[in-house]
């Protein structure tokens, strides 16, 4: 696409002139020759680059570059300001302005052409940084909601549900008590039991009710130990003293690590030890788990469960790493950088 450029000035020989310095150079120009059609026609064309005279009769060049810069949708625009004025003042003048370049009259052809290309390489750059970031923070954004969402559904499978559930355990004791039918409603209230607490445990892994109310060591450490009961394989967890209170996305992005890594132990590895360990240094923040299984050499095709991990972390800037040799165990860590991670305050 053609780099537009938008030459400003009341002389229409000036504009001529700038206008055949940038002949055949594979831009689109567009011109203004007062202040208020400039600005007018910047919000339409949104130009890459404005040309920029000072001396105008009506609206200066200065008025035109601080309105400009007020507006949101122009702010970002590399203004050069052309200027016969070749002082100290009017150069000031024209940065409080906002201006990104000078150029003094008679503009000569050579530089012009180098200082328009270098700011609008340099605008290039800044524009993928820009979409670079909002892309990441999109991305953040679409976890949270996916997690308050999870959040939401976790509630209600465990409190409306839950209770209705045990309501109705309730209501079969009750019948119970009047028929001789005993053995089939023990069977009925053990079935309603299970279904109880089969869905709390869905409940408890869409969203840890844990991480909301005691804080990421808390949900760490609880998660390891069920684990370790559930499985009956040793495992031992630690933590440093000095854990930084991560934001809710990084937070969670460690739990979902630890809970796919543990499942994956559990179903690959043939491990007799686990160990999990939560450490930061001075830059990062960093979940180990480690098991002494079988090892692997190379993921399989067909699991989704690293490659999600892989996208997770590097969604929050993160990283992602597997050093595993056959019989030689697993050792998965996640490490965040923590100056994106924290929030102020340092849990205990
Ligand atoms: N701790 C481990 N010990 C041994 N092998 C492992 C371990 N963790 C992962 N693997 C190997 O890596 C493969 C990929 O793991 P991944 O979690 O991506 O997929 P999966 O567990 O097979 O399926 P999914 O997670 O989608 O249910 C596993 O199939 C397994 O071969
Ligand atoms: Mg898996």
């Amino acid at each position: 696409m053609k780099s537009k450029i938008l030459i400003v000035d009341d002389d229409p020989l000036g504009i001529a002139t700038l206008e055949s310095m940038f002949h055949n150079q594979g831009f689109e120009i567009s011109q203004a020759q007062n202040g208020m059609n400039a600005l007018k026609l910047a919000e339409q064309i949104m130009p890459d680059l404005i040309l920029l005279d000072v001396m105008m009769p009506g609206m200066d060049g200065f008025e035109v570059c601080r309105r400009l810069r007020t507006t949101p949708k122009l702010a970002e625009v590399p203004i050069i300001i052309l200027t016969a004025l070749d002082d100290r003042a009017s150069r000031l003048q024209g940065i409080e302005a906002g201006a990104d370049d000078f150029l003094t009259k008679p503009i000569d052809r050579q530089e012009l052409r180098l200082r328009v290309k270098t700011i609008l390489r340099l605008d290039r750059y800044r524009t993928l940084l820009t979409q670079r970031e909002n892309l990441q923070k999109m991305a953040e954004r679409v976890v949270s909601a996916q997690e308050e969402e999870r959040k939401r559904l976790s509630r209600e499978l465990h409190d409306d549900l839950g209770q209705a559930l045990i309501a109705h355990i309730l209501k079969l004791k009750n019948i119970q008590s009047q028929t001789n039918l005993h053995n089939e409603f023990d069977k009925l209230i053990e079935d309603a039991n299970h279904i109880i607490n089969r869905m709390r445990q869905i409940a408890q892994d869409m969203r840890p009710a844990l991480l909301d109310t005691m804080g990421l060591v808390s949900a760490l450490e609880t998660h390891t130990k069920e684990f370790g009961s559930r499985s009956n394989l040793p495992v031992t967890f630690e933590a440093d003293v000095d854990i930084p209170k991560l934001s809710d996305v990084h937070s969670i992005t460690l739990y979902r690590t630890l809970q796919e890594t543990l499942t994956n132990i559990i179903k690959h590895s043939n491990a007799t030890q686990v160990w999990v360990e939560l450490s930061v240094d001075e830059k990062n923040i960093i979940l180990t788990v480690q098991d002494n299984g079988i090892g692997f050499v190379s993921t399989s095709q067909n699991g989704m469960g690293i490659s999600n991990l892989r996208e997770r972390l590097a969604l929050v800037g993160g990283a992602f790493t597997i050093t595993s040799a056959l019989s030689k165990g697993t050792i998965v860590s996640a490490s965040l950088p923590l100056e994106e991670s924290t929030q102020t305050e340092f849990v205990k």
